[in-house]
């Protein structure tokens, strides 16, 4: 069912391909309902996992924080694969005790991590508790092993954010940035946060941007006429995939 309804959903919507900034190739998906958006997002979750499983042997995944992925994860519960091959990273975390239900990775693990076969020791969480600077360069440590993810999931805020790379941070301006970074002044609550880099975010054989709401009109108009934004500076070699309902 998931399949044959993905399929329909996929060509229910216009592919729009689109240069919205100098360098990134954008396939734009826009969708008619959200659980449409949501059940194509499955799939193609799916659909990377199976190859990254039949070429490589696993499957790397960095999750996005934030609402929308949330009905995603919950179906991915009832997935057909093989969990043991599956590494889960994050694309960014709220520097919270690792119980608090406003951390990324809580979400996570109570719609979905929780409830698959995934080895814990596979899922490897930013350990936001331990504050913005030991936790990145502990996440940095923890990156350094791993090549290209094969696939990364972002969001969008209506100022044009991704991950916790929020307009106006010091990052924009610095080059070289380790793999990931710590935040102070993030302006969506905690302002303490941990996020991927855009270059190691951009470091992937695919990237999926989940994007629902009205209140991200803006942002969407903005990227998609060449205003720079923070999503804008995601620039993985084969482009990204934005998936909108708004
Ligand atoms: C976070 C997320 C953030 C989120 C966007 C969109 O920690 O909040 O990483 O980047 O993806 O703010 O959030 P929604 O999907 O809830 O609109």
């Amino acid at each position: 069912m998931l399949r044959r309804f993905c399929l329909r959903c996929a060509r229910a919507s216009a592919v729009i391909l689109s240069q919205p900034s100098s360098s990134q190739t954008a396939r734009w998906q826009q969708f008619d309902s959200l659980p449409s958006l949501e059940l194509t997002a499955c799939h193609f979750i799916l659909e990377s996992a199976a190859r990254a499983i039949a070429t490589r042997g696993f499957f790397s995944i960095v999750l996005s924080g934030g609402n929308a992925p949330r009905h995603v994860y919950r179906a991915l519960c009832a997935a057909q694969t093989d969990w043991s091959v599956w590494h889960v990273y994050f694309g960014d975390e709220r520097c919270l005790p690792a119980d608090d239900p406003e951390r990324n990775s809580h979400m996570a693990h109570t719609v979905w991590l929780d409830h698959v076969a995934i080895p814990s020791a596979q899922i490897h969480s930013i350990r936001g508790e331990s504050g913005p600077d030991a936790a990145a360069a502990s996440y940095v440590r923890e990156l350094a092993v791993l090549g290209e993810f094969d696939l990364v999931l972002l969001g969008l805020g209506e100022d044009g954010h991704t991950a916790s790379l929020f307009p106006g941070g010091g990052w924009e301006q610095t080059a070289n940035l380790p793999a990931a970074i710590p935040v102070y002044d993030a302006p969506k609550p905690p302002p303490l946060r941990v996020s991927l880099s855009p270059g190691r975010l951009s470091h992937a054989l695919q990237v999926l941007f989940l994007v629902s709401g009205n209140e991200k009109k803006q942002a969407v108009a903005n990227w998609r006429a060449g205003v720079e934004i923070p999503a804008s500076r995601i620039l993985p070699t084969d482009g990204v995939d934005i998936f909108l309902y708004a």
